[in-house]
């Protein structure tokens, strides 16, 4: 694809080759004392490919599968100057940028939206604005700490893919390596006051082990928490928002219990307060009982009812799970004995559904809405248990019918052969 440049680049990296190979190799020098013309990309390629050290070799070598090669952009279109056609770094060509530059580098393209719109009209054109409210781009700018991340180190320049391509460092299975380079390493993190343990927590987290192990890219990774350029830990009142793109219904009952303010305003991280960020476990109803005395213990004292709400939750829901073994055992039992239960059976799997809800609607903090989702659940099992007892029942009935038929059919049975003897003696009598 040849779209047009925004100014001058055009002429330097689209226009035709007019200078050989040759004569730019000849030409050429770099770093000349004086001005000399400039070779084209192509003219880059074809000498950089043949030279021997891997630092000037490898970027000719990698680009062909790079992005900016596929539309047609060319070495010059990052390498070339503004205004000028001589190979003078004094004049602008620019050699390996300085990391302080980079992000302006890139923003000369992807910050202008009429530019990009003639590649890919969808493109967000926000990148470099957005990471300039980063922690990455606030201390690069106010400390010129070159340390943090700048473009070419989430996307390698000369290997830059976009993030649909399953070998892009920004797919979504490679981010934890792609930003772990840094945070994993406790060297280049000494002395800063944070952790360097989100990668390896993340990798053994519920969304690390879906995403990671089993492929599942609806699982969030880094940056979907953390935002593609924002990087910066998300504020205490957005872990909500945050969990809540995806977790709608729990984020809606924290909502509505009025605690997501309370928390808030207490210090606490919303959601992580229970769960954590980066290490999020598999959850179980022994959680009801460890964050009752972890978390609402806080602020409510040991014996305020609503502090308690967590326990009462327990319970319900232990006697909902002891009503469905209950049902299943007597249902099971009926079965074994060669009744026909098997929709009764089929249908008491329907409280799966109601236990979900119901353990979804712990995040409203209340029993009582609790009750309202396992109260399908209970009428479910009642109607099992009852259709159970009266499979037994007709069993028992069935049983004690066959008795009183076998009896009477040995009754008479009895009175037959009470009649043949008779009838014998009879005979024998009259001879
Ligand atoms: C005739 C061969 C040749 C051509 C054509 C050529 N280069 Fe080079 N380039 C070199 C050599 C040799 C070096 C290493 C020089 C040095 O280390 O001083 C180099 C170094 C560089 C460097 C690294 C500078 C640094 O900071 O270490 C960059 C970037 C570069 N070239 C980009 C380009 C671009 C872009 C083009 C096309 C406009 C180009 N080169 C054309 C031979 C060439
Ligand atoms: C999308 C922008 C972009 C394009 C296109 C581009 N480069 Fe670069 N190039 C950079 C940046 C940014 C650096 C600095 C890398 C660093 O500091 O690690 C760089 C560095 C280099 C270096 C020095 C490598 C080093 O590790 O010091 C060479 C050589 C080079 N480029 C050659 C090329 C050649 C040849 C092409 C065309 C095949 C090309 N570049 C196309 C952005 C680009
Ligand atoms: C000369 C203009 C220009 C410069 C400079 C430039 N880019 Fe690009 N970039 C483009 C164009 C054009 C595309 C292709 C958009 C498309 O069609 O998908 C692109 C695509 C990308 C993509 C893939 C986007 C996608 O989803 O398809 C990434 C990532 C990217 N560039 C990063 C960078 C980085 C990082 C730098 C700086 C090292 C940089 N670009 C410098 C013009 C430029
Ligand atoms: C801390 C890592 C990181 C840094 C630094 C970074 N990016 Fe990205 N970038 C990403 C991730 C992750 C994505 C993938 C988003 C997705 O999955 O859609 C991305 C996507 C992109 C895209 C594709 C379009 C889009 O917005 O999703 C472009 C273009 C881009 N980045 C350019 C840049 C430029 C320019 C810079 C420097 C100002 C930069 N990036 C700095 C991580 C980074
Ligand atoms: C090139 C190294 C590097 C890469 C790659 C990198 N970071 Fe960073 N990041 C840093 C440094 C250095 C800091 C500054 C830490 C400080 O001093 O507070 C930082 C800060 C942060 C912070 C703010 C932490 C705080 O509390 O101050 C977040 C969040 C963050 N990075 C997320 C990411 C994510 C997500 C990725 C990958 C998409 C990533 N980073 C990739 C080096 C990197
Ligand atoms: C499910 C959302 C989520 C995911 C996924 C996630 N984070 Fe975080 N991260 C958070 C939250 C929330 C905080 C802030 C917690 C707080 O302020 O108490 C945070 C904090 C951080 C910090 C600040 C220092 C710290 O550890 O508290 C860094 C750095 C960071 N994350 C990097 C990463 C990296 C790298 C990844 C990918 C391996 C990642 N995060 C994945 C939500 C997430
Ligand atoms: C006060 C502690 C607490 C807070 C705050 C909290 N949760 Fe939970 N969450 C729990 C407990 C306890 C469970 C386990 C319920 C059960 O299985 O009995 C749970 C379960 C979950 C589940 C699994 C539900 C299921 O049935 O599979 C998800 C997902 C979840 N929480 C997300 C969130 C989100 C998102 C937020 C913030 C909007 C949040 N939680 C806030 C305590 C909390
Ligand atoms: C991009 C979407 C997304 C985001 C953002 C997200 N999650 Fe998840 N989460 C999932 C998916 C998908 C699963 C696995 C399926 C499920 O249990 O819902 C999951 C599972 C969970 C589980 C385990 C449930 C269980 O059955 O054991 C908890 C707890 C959880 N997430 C909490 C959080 C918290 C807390 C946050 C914010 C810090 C968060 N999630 C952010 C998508 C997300
Ligand atoms: C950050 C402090 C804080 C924490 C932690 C906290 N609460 Fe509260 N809670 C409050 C305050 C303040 C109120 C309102 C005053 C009141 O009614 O006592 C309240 C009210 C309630 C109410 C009554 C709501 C209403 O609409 O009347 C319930 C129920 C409740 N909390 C349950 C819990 C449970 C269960 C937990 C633990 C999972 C918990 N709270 C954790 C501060 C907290």
């Amino acid at each position: 694809m040849r779209a047009r440049l925004p100014g001058v680049w055009s002429a330097l990296s689209m226009a035709p080759g007019a200078l050989a190979l040759v004569a730019a190799a000849v030409l050429w020098r770099p770093a000349p004392l004086q001005a000399q013309a400039l070779p084209v990309s192509e003219d880059c390629v074809a000498c950089h490919l043949k030279l021997s050290d891997p630092r000037l070799s490898q970027p000719a070598k990698s680009f062909p599968s790079d992005i900016h090669s596929q539309v047609g952009l060319g070495c010059l279109s990052c390498h070339g100057s503004g205004g000028s056609n001589v190979l003078d770094p004094a004049m602008g060509f620019l050699h390996a940028p300085a990391r302080k530059d980079i992000p302006a580098l890139c923003g000369r393209c992807h910050s202008d939206g009429a530019f990009m719109r003639q590649f890919d009209p969808s493109l967000r054109t926000d990148q470099v604005s957005e990471y300039w409210t980063s922690v990455h781009g606030i201390l690069l700018r106010t400390k010129g700490d070159t340390t943090v991340a700048t473009c070419i180190d989430c996307h390698p320049a000369h290997d830059i893919r976009p993030p649909t391509d399953p070998l892009s460092s920004v797919y979504p299975t490679n981010v934890p390596k792609t930003c772990g380079r840094c945070h994993s390493d406790s060297t280049l993190m000494a002395g800063r006051g944070i952790p360097t343990d989100q990668v390896e927590k993340y990798t053994r987290s519920v969304h690390g082990q879906l995403l990671l192990v089993k492929g599942d890219l609806s699982a969030p990774v880094c940056n979907t928490c953390h935002g593609n350029h924002g990087a910066a830990p998300p504020g205490i009142a957005s872990v909500r928002n945050v969990c809540g793109n995806c977790h709608s219904t729990m984020a809606d009952n924290f909502d509505k219990s009025g605690h997501e303010r309370l928390f808030d305003e207490h210090g606490l991280p919303g959601c992580a307060t229970c769960h954590n960020h980066h290490d999020i476990e598999p959850v179980s109803d022994s959680l009801l009982v460890t964050r009752t005395a972890t978390v609402c213990r806080q602020c409510h004292a040991a014996d305020d009812p609503n502090g308690e709400q967590f326990l009462l939750i327990k319970k319900d829901l232990d006697s909902l799970s002891a009503a469905v073994q209950q049902s299943k055992a007597t249902l099971e039992q009926a079965q074994n004995l060669g009744m026909e239960v098997s929709t009764a059976l089929f249908e008491l799997q329907d409280v799966t559904n109601a236990e979900t809800k119901a353990r979804n609607a712990v995040h409203s903090f209340s029993v009582a809405t609790v009750r309202k989702e396992t109260a399908p659940g209970f009428a479910i099992t009642a109607k099992a248990d009852a259709t159970g007892k009266a499979a037994l029942r007709e069993h028992t009935y069935r049983r004690e019918g066959l008795a009183v038929f076998t009896l009477f059919v040995l009754i008479i049975i009895a009175g037959l052969l009470l009649k043949i003897r008779a009838g014998e003696a009879e005979e024998q009598h009259g001879e």
